[in-house]
């Protein structure tokens, strides 16, 4: 099976890091331009390390930088890739960041912080690509879709997470938004998905591997014995935005070494 995202514009939100890069590389070296976007201006040299790799790959891509939980910055910046590149064929709504604290030490500024982020800018993101989807309409020559939006969620979707109650609400409502999307937006050719991340090597989630000891403990959650890298989700992501999965739309699709069939269960219950 050859995919090839050629001709397609992609938005990657939040490329300057962990899985956002990852997905960001595979699309581009399947052929997509990816607009590599990124928070803030101390995350733009990231951004532009990564860029600089996809183009000396043969690639192509740029830096944009935009705050995902701000409505105009997002309008703006599906405003400009339109105006620079014709249109966006494929979304995908990555950022996302952790504010870890126990439930009754949370603080409004913590939630707000990640559901802003996490909730509110795939929201955002996901209304103003879906404008432009039906504002283009299909193009053959580009997709036998309108266009494609994936949602980076989480294994915690479904996996409740002390400590992370903001986090973990916030992947939970992804998950309805995007079937919401799917389901509204299906008879438009507009495909809506979300991959459910495990533990992925990246720096959300450094405490979690960077001793041995919390690497076993790590290990311990995952029947497949190994920690996942960006490059699983990037693959993942580029078969979720090709021709080649174009009867998939409204799935969540976990991708996690097996942590979502609860290790622990072999040998306790
Ligand atoms: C979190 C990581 C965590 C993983 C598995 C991810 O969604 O961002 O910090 O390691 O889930 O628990």
């Amino acid at each position: 099976m050859e995919i090839s995202l050629r001709n397609q514009v992609a938005i990657v939100t939040g490329a300057s890091s962990g899985i956002g890069t990852g997905i960001a590389k595979s699309l581009a070296s399947s052929g997509a331009t990816v607009i590599v976007n990124h928070s803030s201006e101390r995350s733009l040299n990231d951004a532009k390390t990564i860029v600089r790799e996809i183009i000396d790959a043969g690639g192509k891509g740029i830096t944009y930088q935009c705050d995902v939980s701000k409505e105009d910055q997002v309008v703006k910046m599906f405003q400009d890739v339109v105006a620079e590149f014709g249109t966006v064929d494929i979304l995908i709504n990555n950022a996302g960041i952790q504010k870890d604290a126990k439930f009754t030490e949370m603080t409004l500024d913590q939630w707000n912080a990640v559901i802003g982020v996490n909730l509110t800018g795939q929201f955002l993101c996901a209304r103003e690509a879906i404008k432009e989807f039906l504002r283009r309409g299909i193009d053959p020559s580009r997709s036998v879709a309108c266009g494609k939006i994936i949602h980076v969620s989480s294994v915690h979707e479904v996996i409740p997470w002390a400590g992370h109650a903001n986090y973990a609400a916030s992947k939970g409502a992804i998950r309805m938004l995007m079937q919401t999307l799917a389901q509204e937006y299906g008879a438009d050719k507009i495909r809506v998905n979300s991959i459910c991340p495990g533990a992925i090597q990246t720096p959300i989630n450094t405490n979690a591997w960077n001793t041995q000891e919390a690497m076993n403990s790590l290990l311990a959650l995952i029947p497949y014995n190994r920690i996942g890298q960006p490059q699983d989700i990037g693959n993942l992501a580029v078969f979720l935005a090709s021709d080649a999965s174009d009867y998939i739309t409204g799935a969540s699709i976990f991708i996690d070494g097996g942590m979502t069939t609860f290790e622990s269960f072999s040998t306790g219950g």
